[in-house]
C-alpha cells in the first residue's frame, strides 16, 4: 500500500471513530466494469452494527452491497489507486481528495469540509424517517423492506426518492389543508411506490381526508397495486387502469407524477392544468421531443459546444423542463426548478413544483410566450408538446407530426 493510500485509509477510520464520517467517493475508473462509473461509500447501521455500504452506480441501475468495516476497508485498499483514481473522503473537519497520476503516484489535495453532518447510520431506524417503514405493509409488499422492516440494501435509492418527494409534497400541502378530501392522482404510478407513500403520509401524519388515484398503463400493476391498497386498509386509494390521456379526473387537488416517460410528464401536467390543480409536482423522466426537433441555428453562439451529443442531450432536458415552467407560469402557476435528491439516488433528480396561483394579464401571458418563442427559435425547436395539448387539445395532427419527428432522429 503506498503512503498516500495508507494516510487515506487512516483518515477514513479516524473520521468513522470519530463520528465525523460523511461519505467515500470513488470515480475515474480504470479497470474492472466498463458500465462501472462510481462507487459512493455510506457508514450504516445494520442491527446496531456498524457496516459500510457500497453503491455501485451503472450506466442503468445501482447496485448496494452490506460490508462490516474491515471487509470494506479491505475492499478499499485492493481497489483505490488501482480500479480508480480520484478518490473523495468526506468529513466533517476535511475534505480529502486522494489522486492517483499516469505513474499510478498518489497524491492527497486537502480542502476544507463539504459537509457540516456526519452520517448517522441510521440505516434501519424507523423513527427517524418521514415514513414509519417499520409497520407498513405496502413497503413489504412492494419488496422496499424485509420482513424486520429495515430497508432492503438496493432498494435503498427507490426509498430516498420516494421520501424526498414525499418531502416536497409535504412542504406544499398548506395549499391543500382546506380541502376535504384532498383529490390526488398519481400519473404513471407504476408499481405505486410514491402513490402509497404520499396517501400515507397525508392520511396517518398529516390526518387529512384524501382520495387518491394511481393512474397506469399495465393491468398487472394495477392488479398488484390495490391488491396491496386493500392488504393495508387505505380506503381511499384506488389504482386505475388509463392511459393519462384518456383519464378524467373531474377536480382535482394534487396532480403529481414521479418518472412518467417522455411526454407522458406533458400529458400529466395538462391534465393538473385542465382538472385545476392546485398543486402539480412531476419529476421528468427521459426528454426526447424537444431533442428530437433541436437543430443548430447558426445564430447560435453555443454552436462550438453543442455540437458534441452530450451537451445537446443535456440542453434538450434542460430547455424542455425550462418551457414547461413558462408554459405553467402562463397558465397561472408560481413555479420552482431543482434537483431534489443527489445524482447518487438518481440521475433523473429534477423536479418541477407548481402552486396554482393568479392568472397572469393578457400582457403578461404574451410576454411569457415572447420567451418561450424566443427560446424556441434559438434552438430550432418547431413545438413543445405541452403547449400544443394546451393550443389545441382536440386537433391531434401535430402528434402525427411529432412521431415523424421521432421517427427521422
Ligand atoms: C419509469 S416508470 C415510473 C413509475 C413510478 N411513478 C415510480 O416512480 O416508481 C413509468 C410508468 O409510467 C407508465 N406510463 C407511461 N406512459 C403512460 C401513460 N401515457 N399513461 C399511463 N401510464 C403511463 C409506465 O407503464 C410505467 O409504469
Amino acid at each position: 500500500m503506498d503512503k498516500a493510500l495508507t494516510e487515506f485509509i487512516d483518515k477514513l477510520r479516524s473520521a468513522i471513530k470519530k463520528r465525523t464520517y460523511v461519505k467515500l467517493l470513488l470515480t475515474k475508473r480504470v479497470l474492472g466494469n466498463q458500465n462501472l462509473n462510481k462507487i459512493v461509500v455510506r457508514y450504516v447501521e445494520l442491527s446496531g452494527k456498524p457496516h459500510l455500504q457500497f453503491v455501485y452506480k451503472y450506466d442503468r441501475n445501482d447496485e448496494a452491497k452490506n460490508f462490516t468495516i474491515e471487509d470494506g476497508i479491505t475492499q478499499l485498499q485492493s481497489i483505490i489507486g488501482n480500479n480508480f483514481l480520484d478518490n473523495y473522503l468526506y468529513t466533517t473537519k476535511e475534505d480529502l481528495n486522494l489522486r492517483y497520476n499516469n505513474k499510478n503516484e498518489g497524491k492527497i489535495i486537502k480542502s476544507k469540509p463539504t459537509f457540516n453532518e456526519a452520517a448517522d447510520g441510521s440505516h434501519d431506524e424507523a423513527k427517524k424517517r418521514l415514513l414509519d417503514t417499520k409497520k407498513s405493509v405496502y413497503f413489504k409488499s412492494l419488496g422496499i423492506t424485509d420482513n424486520k422492516g429495515d430497508i432492503i440494501p438496493s432498494m435503498n435509492a427507490k426509498y430516498k426518492q420516494v421520501e424526498k418527494f414525499v418531502e416536497i409534497i409535504d412542504s406544499l400541502a398548506d395549499n391543500v389543508k382546506d380541502c376535504s378530501p384532498v383529490k390526488i392522482a398519481d400519473m404513471g404510478c407504476g408499481k405505486g411506490y410514491l402513490t402509497f407513500a404520499t396517501y400515507d403520509y397525508l392520511t396517518n401524519n398529516r390526518e387529512l381526508a384524501v382520495d387518491m388515484k394511481g393512474v397506469e398503463t399495465q393491468e398487472n400493476l394495477v392488479k398488484f397495486c390495490n391488491n396491496i391498497a386493500q392488504k393495508s386498509s387505505f380506503g381511499g386509494l384506488e389504482f386505475v387502469q388509463s392511459n393519462i390521456n384518456d383519464y378524467k379526473p373531474g377536480e382535482l387537488d394534487i396532480l403529481i407524477a414521479l418518472h412518467a416517460c417522455d411526454t407522458a410528464t406533458d400529458d400529466a401536467i395538462y391534465l393538473g392544468i385542465q382538472s385545476g390543480a392546485k398543486l402539480i409536482v412531476v419529476s421528468p423522466c427521459c426528454h426526447k421531443q424537444i431533442r428530437q426537433q433541436m437543430k443548430i441555428t447558426s445564430n447560435n453562439v453555443l454552436e462550438p459546444a453543442l455540437k458534441y451529443g452530450v451537451v445537446m442531450e443535456r440542453m434538450a432536458e434542460l430547455l424542455t423542463d425550462s418551457l414547461r415552467v413558462l408554459i405553467l407560469n402562463k397558465n397561472g402557476y408560481k413555479t420552482k426548478l431543482f434537483e431534489f435528491i443527489e445524482p447518487e439516488f438518481t440521475s433523473k433528480n429534477t423536479i418541477i413544483t407548481a402552486e396554482k396561483g393568479e392568472m397572469p394579464s393578457a400582457e403578461e401571458q404574451a410576454a411569457i410566450q415572447a420567451q418561450i418563442d424566443a427560446i424556441k427559435n434559438k434552438f430550432g425547436i418547431k413545438f413543445h408538446y405541452l403547449e400544443k395539448l394546451i393550443e389545441n387539445p382536440t386537433d391531434q395532427s401535430w402528434r402525427i407530426l411529432n412521431a415523424q419527428c421521432a421517427k427521422s432522429e
